[in-house]
């Protein structure tokens, strides 16, 4: 294991760069913050630029699912995986040596699905440690599935903060893999009209056969006229312009770090344009796994819908207090971090 670059790690408990020389293969695990429990986050495997820009975008993400442990009422942590893809990478090795890290970390790590890694994939992972949820529907269940689910729970009290039902109601979705699909099943049984995009055809081709969805080029899904605008392919995806002139009425997704830049989230609050934070809504996953691997238990609905309280209250406090929901869910989360360290701390005396 490699220490790296300890300004842009500054924040997180531990970060690891490990690599396999003879399948050129490299991956960095960062832990964030396990207060609350051990850390939970997915094995995301994607192309990057460099090495640098892999740390911040799992330190970006190990973050977030501090939070989202926060928020979501999981004794859980934050902590993230990332693959560096490229064209001569050794997938096999590559989950290879994340498994024999995540067996190595001891127990302050679980992991599981994220982008760009399948359930085949992580059967491999599933050889070196039994800390990973497969999540295709064995011990936690389908993850995508939860996750889809909380995304709707969230999205069904964004609609109702908007005054209105989803029936009727035009849901742009961005992204149609395995939550955006899902979410786009949950929201035609609830009689919305969908408009989608996804850089897949054969993606789009499903979705269109199956609820009837309209079809969009995938660079022109935020500019479509919708009611709510569902991000749930990558991150980044709402800039300051792209903010400045989004034509929806709130936003509700499950892709992690939606924001590009905090001017968007600043841009989108002074347009009146609520948002549901990524990592409120997109929950289930984490619920699911986490509760599976620390407390075996298989969580039902009831449970992942509970999102869709978090969201009402923090909609609704938010809008009190005049903020962005973004801004109120990090600091609702940074205390109570910050409480169960104060609490540890104490009961250590
Ligand atoms: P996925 O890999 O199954 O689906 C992503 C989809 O986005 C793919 O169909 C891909 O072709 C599409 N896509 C990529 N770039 C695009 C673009 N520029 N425009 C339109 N579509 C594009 O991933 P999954 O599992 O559905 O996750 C979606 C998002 O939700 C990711 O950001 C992930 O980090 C986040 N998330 C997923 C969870 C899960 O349980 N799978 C849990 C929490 C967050």
């Amino acid at each position: 294991m490699t220490s790296v670059d300890p300004i842009a790690t500054s924040d997180c408990e531990e970060v690891v760069v490990v690599r396999d020389r003879r399948a050129h293969a490299v991956a960095v695990v960062a832990l964030h913050d396990t207060t609350l429990g051990p850390a939970h986050g997915g094995i995301r495997r994607v192309r990057y630029p460099d090495l640098a820009a892999a740390v911040r975008d799992v330190v970006a993400l190990a973050r977030a699912m501090t939070w989202k442990c926060a928020l979501a009422e999981v004794p859980a942590g934050g902590g993230k995986a990332v693959i560096v893809d490229h064209d001569d990478l050794d997938r096999e090795a590559a989950y290879r040596l994340v498994g024999r890290t995540v067996a190595r970390l001891g127990g302050r790590f679980f992991t599981g699905p994220d982008v760009g890694t399948t359930a085949d994939d992580l059967r491999i992972v599933a050889a070196e440690t039994d800390r990973v949820a497969i999540g295709d529907g064995g011990g936690a269940g389908d993850l995508a599935a939860a996750t889809a689910l909380g995304v709707f729970a969230a999205m069904e009290s964004l609609f109702k903060a908007l005054g209105r039902a989803p029936a009727g109601a035009v849901v742009a979705v961005q992204g149609l893999g395995a939550v955006g699909g899902a979410l786009c099943g949950l929201l035609h049984a609830a009689g919305a009209r969908l408009v989608v995009a996804d850089v897949a055809a054969d993606r789009v081709a499903a979705i269109v056969a199956s609820y009837g969805a309209r079809a969009v080029d995938p660079a022109a899904i935020a500019t479509v006229p919708c009611d709510v605008f569902a991000p749930c392919a990558l991150g980044g995806v709402l800039t300051a312009p792209v903010a400045a002139a989004l034509p929806a009425r709130g936003v509700c997704g499950a892709a992690n770090n939606v924001f590009a830049e905090p001017a968007a989230a600043v841009a989108l609050h002074a347009r009146g344009i609520p948002v549901v934070p990524d990592f409120v809504a997109n929950a289930g996953a984490l619920i699911a796994g986490a509760l599976w691997h620390l407390r075996g238990e298989a969580v039902g609905e009831v449970r992942i819908r509970r999102i869709g309280v978090t969201a009402r209250d923090l909609l609704a406090r938010a809008a009190a207090l005049g903020c962005p929901p973004s801004e109120l869910a990090l600091r609702l989360a940074e205390e109570r971090v910050a409480a169960a360290r104060a609490g540890a701390i104490e009961d250590s005396r």
